[in-house]
């Protein structure tokens, strides 16, 4: 809370003329100025300022207001932030009364911490020797230093204790710094050092603006076996599934535009701003969540998916738009030729190119129906009906009731699926919504397969088992094929280690209601089918453990190959082997705590052994 009589001062020396005249251009006229009205569509100038009072009317429209509501209804700015930014402007100290809850707050050396490293890593980019390359880099990508200066970016030295020798002189200590992971330790030193090395840093803000974690990206020798981004690992104050990266910085226009962009990644975000286009935010190496989606609901109600156009792409993309759907918000998808991302479009075609891309957004129920249209599902019979399955999960996500009714006509007009029976189809496969989050009972479908009352699966165990999650996730899914589809949303077969149970998952995602395997399969994958098909395994909590399950599976790649490190290790040859392998069992751990969740990516990990954790 900011009192009343800040409010007052911020707002008597605010200049009101220089404020509106930001936007409109003004003409002096006596003692007040007037110009043309940016309310309304207005040909003779009627919008009048007048600096002795503070306010401003329109005769045209009536607008009227002081410096706080033009920044408000001009710029999309809430209350407190016009406050706060014409403050700063205008030299107003603002003491905001918390409450004595600053005092309290448990996690205060934390952001202290950060605050301090944003501020050592911006230095470092600033530095005109040392910071050379950073400065360099980015300006080949087109961005300059007023950019940087917006968003805080900095610069992390190729040093291993640059950071951590700097915090100690300030008294910040390890165990700060190894909590919000600014510091790490390997198996081979368990002395801390600096986690980022020679990588430009992306202070990630809340939305309040207190730094709660980094990204960094590699600056030179991209490719070399280290992850081109790190991202701080999750802290007691991050949490990558409600952070958007440049929320902060983009709200306002977010508002303004009504809608919002979700890129993939800092450097999007960036070099759309760069561009002038603001109303950009990222999801860091994650999927976009329930959580981001509300989070989202505060600013806008619409969103523009600027996602890869490859195919775990467009997993990433539905994904994302059943979670706004879910939040109320309406996704539109923006289709990028092949291999361009936001970053490079902006730069090549400027803001008119990629505004047109834009411009060309397409529901994502449409969308849907399009792709499946293109892959010829809509030729038969048989693929009507799995084409149906293909938009059920958006059927279920979709909240707002109009938009319900829309999408449930444009897939019955498609379908010729009757809106009756896809409502029925909707509720039968509906997630759980109560409260307790214990799941809907889902009943098994009509599929010919009737789960006896014995051995039941829990979803305790699965987190336990390694094939057993893959194996569990075929029996749930072969019992209830509506899930396939939710399924493929989040992993492809390449997520399934075990290449029998990949080739029937593989199998299934080509046809969800398959009763035999296709020909070709190998002898073991028919055997295991036969016996998924026949168990008698009565599966309870079947959300539950088609959730948790999914969860190994997206999570087992880099985790099965550390742990067939550790045994690899034990038994090595030589001490050379051995560094090698703890290097790289090292290198593992930090991009699984920190790095890329590669996963997610549905890049080719977990097909036997993988060396090929880093993506580029
Ligand atoms: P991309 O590989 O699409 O990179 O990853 P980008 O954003 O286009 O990066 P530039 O243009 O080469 O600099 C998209 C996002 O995925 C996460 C980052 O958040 C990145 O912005 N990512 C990617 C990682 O966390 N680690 C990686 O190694 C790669
Ligand atoms: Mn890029």
């Amino acid at each position: 809370m900011i009192p009343d009589a800040v409010v007052d001062e911020v707002r008597a020396r605010a200049d009101i003329v220089e404020v509106v005249s930001e936007s409109v251009p003004l003409k002096k006229s006596g003692k007040d100025w007037k110009g043309k009205c940016p309310f309304h569509d207005d040909h003779s100038p009627s919008f009048y300022v007048v600096p002795e009072k503070g306010f401003y009317k329109c005769f045209g429209c009536g607008e009227s207001g002081d410096v706080f509501t033009f920044l408000m209804k001009r710029s999309g700015m809430e209350f407190l932030d016009a406050v706060r930014y014409l403050g700063g402007r205008y030299g107003i100290e603002i003491r905001e009364v918390t409450g004595g809850r600053e005092e309290d707050d448990p996690f205060r050396a934390l952001y202290e911490a950060n605050a301090f490293a944003r501020v050592w890593f911006h230095e470092r980019l600033l530095d005109p020797d040392a910071g050379k390359p950073a400065r360099s880099y980015l300006e080949r990508r087109g961005i300059g230093l007023e950019v940087a200066e917006r968003f805080g970016l900095g610069f992390a030295p190729d040093s291993w204790r640059g950071l951590r020798e700097a915090a100690a002189k300030h008294g910040i200590g390890d165990d700060l710094l190894l909590e919000v992971g600014l510091l790490t330790t390997s198996e081979r030193s368990a002395e801390p050092y600096d986690r980022f090395r020679n990588r430009v840093i992306f202070p990630i803000e809340s939305v309040t603006g207190r730094v709660v974690g980094f990204g960094g990206r590699i600056v030179s020798g991209e490719g070399e076996g280290v992850p081109k981004y790190l991202n701080s690992p999750e802290s007691p104050i991050y949490h990558k599934g409600d952070t958007l990266y440049g929320l902060g910085w983009n709200r306002n226009a977010i508002r303004r535009e009504g809608v919002a962009l979700l890129v993939e990644g800092y450097m999007d975000v960036v070099a759309l701003a760069a561009a002038g286009i603001e109303h950009a935010v990222a999801a860091l190496g994650t999927a976009v969540t329930e959580e981001h989606a509300r989070l989202l609901t505060r600013y806008t109600r619409k969103a523009l998916l600027l996602f890869d156009s490859d195919e775990a792409g467009e997993r990433a993309t539905f994904r994302a738009a059943d979670a706004l759907l879910a939040h109320g918000i309406h996704p539109s998808v923006v289709t990028l030729p092949p291999g361009e991302d936001p970053d490079t479009l902006v730069r090549a075609q400027g803001a008119a190119g990629l505004k047109r891309f834009l411009d060309a957004a397409v529901d994502v129920m449409d969308r849907k129906i399009q792709l499946l249209d293109e892959k010829g599902y809509f030729g038969s019979i048989e693929k009507v009906r799995a084409a149906v399955d293909k938009l059920l999960p958006t059927l279920r996500a979709v909240r707002d009731p109009a938009l319900r009714d829309i999408y449930l006509a444009s897939v019955a007009r498609r379908t010729g699926v009757r809106t009756e029976t896809l409502e029925e189809e909707v509720a039968r496969g509906s997630r759980p919504t109560s409260p307790s989050g214990v799941p809907a009972p889902m009943g098994a479908t009509s599929r010919g397969l009737r789960p006896s009352p014995r051995g039941r699966a829990s979803g305790g165990e699965l987190r336990r088992a390694g094939f057993g999650a893959e194996r569990k996730l075929l029996l749930v899914l072969l019992r209830d094929r509506t899930l396939v589809e939710r399924t493929l949303e989040r992993i492809g077969p390449e997520e399934f280690r075990d290449p029998s149970y990949r080739a029937i998952f593989e199998a299934l995602s080509q046809n969800p209601e398959l009763e035999a395997l296709p020909p070709g399969v190998s002898p073991e994958a028919e055997r295991r089918f036969d016996e998924l098909m026949g168990s008698p395994e009565d599966v309870e909590h079947t959300e539950q453990i088609f959730l948790d399950s999914l969860r190994v599976l997206e999570d087992q790649g880099p985790q099965a190959r550390q742990a067939a490190m550790k045994t690899e290790i034990a038994e090595a040859g030589s001490e050379d082997e051995e560094r090698r392998l703890l290097e790289e069992s090292a290198r593992l751990r930090r991009e699984r705590s920190g790095g890329w969740n590669v996963i997610r990516r549905g890049g080719p990990v977990g097909i036997g052994g993988d060396d090929q954790l880093v993506n580029e």
